[in-house]
């Protein structure tokens, strides 16, 4: 499978990389569903849903800050370095829906983030920007960042109940239209509309790798090599026999 997938990936023009929760695990991230899945812990519906904030910022602010704290703590893995290796042999870009800033950390010129990132916040009343480390004292101290307008601070994240940025979303569907190839790592594939991305370039006559510890929903129906195992460990394999 691993030859195959290479050959692939050697013969395409241009790839695209689509990744999920699972490609920081290895970097100390936990992800949201399955082993150690964030998700088991706190209900999204209660933690990170925009309905939620509005009820009960400290409450959400419980999730952020672990998040937060969990990010900061992380450093990226062989697999984010891997798809940085891939730019050589044609990747334009990476869509994620990680909001951990590790692609970009890891030295990836084109990240498109579909969720957002933790590494901004902005104001829930009067939508002013601020950066996320200019905020860790109190963040640490488990208190809700205050805005100057007085308003509580929430990471510049997607959260369940909004809408994904409209540029991030274009991008994405050209990238993912416009490629030979897409490389599908550690997504389960459950969250629309990102998962519907590998259909949009199956459909466009991609040829479709995933990496993944286990079979998604993706593949039995689009991924045409499935390399199944740790990011960390497929990707660099991967990289090295590209060559
Ligand atoms: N290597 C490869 N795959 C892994 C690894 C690993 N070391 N560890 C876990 N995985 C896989 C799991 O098998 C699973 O399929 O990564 C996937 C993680 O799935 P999720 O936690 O659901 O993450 P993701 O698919 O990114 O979630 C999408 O859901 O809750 C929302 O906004 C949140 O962006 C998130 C979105």
């Amino acid at each position: 499978m691993m030859s195959e997938a290479a050959r692939a990936l050697k013969d395409a023009g241009s790839i695209t990389a689509l990744t999920g929760a699972g490609i920081s695990v290895e970097s100390g991230i936990a992800p949201f569903r399955g082993k150690g899945g964030l998700w088991d812990e706190f209900d999204p519906e209660e933690y990170a849903h925009i309905r939620a904030f509005e009820k009960d910022p400290k409450k959400c602010w419980k999730l952020f800050k672990l998040q937060t704290e969990e990010t900061r703590r992380a450093q990226p893995n062989p697999a984010h370095e891997a798809l940085v290796d891939l730019e050589k042999h044609g990747l334009e870009g990476v869509i994620t829906q990680n909001v951990d800033g590790l692609h970009q950390r890891g030295g990836s010129r084109e990240v498109v983030e579909l969720h957002g990132t933790l590494e901004q916040l902005e104001c829930f009343e009067c939508g002013h920007d601020h950066r996320t480390e200019d905020r860790l004292d109190e963040i640490s101290e488990g208190e809700i960042p205050i805005c100057e307008c007085g308003g509580p601070l929430r990471p510049r994240v997607v959260l369940f109940g909004e809408q994904l940025p409209f540029a991030a979303l274009r991008k994405a569907h050209e990238l993912s239209q416009m490629c030979d190839a897409m490389v599908v790592v550690g997504t389960s594939a459950q969250v629309y509309p990102a998962a519907a991305l590998p259909y949009t370039a199956k459909r466009s006559g991609s040829v479709i790798i995933e990496v993944n510890l286990q079979p998604t929903a993706l593949t039995s129906n689009v991924t045409d090599h499935f390399l199944q195992g740790e990011a960390g460990k497929m990707m660099p394999t991967l990289s090295q026999e590209i060559g």
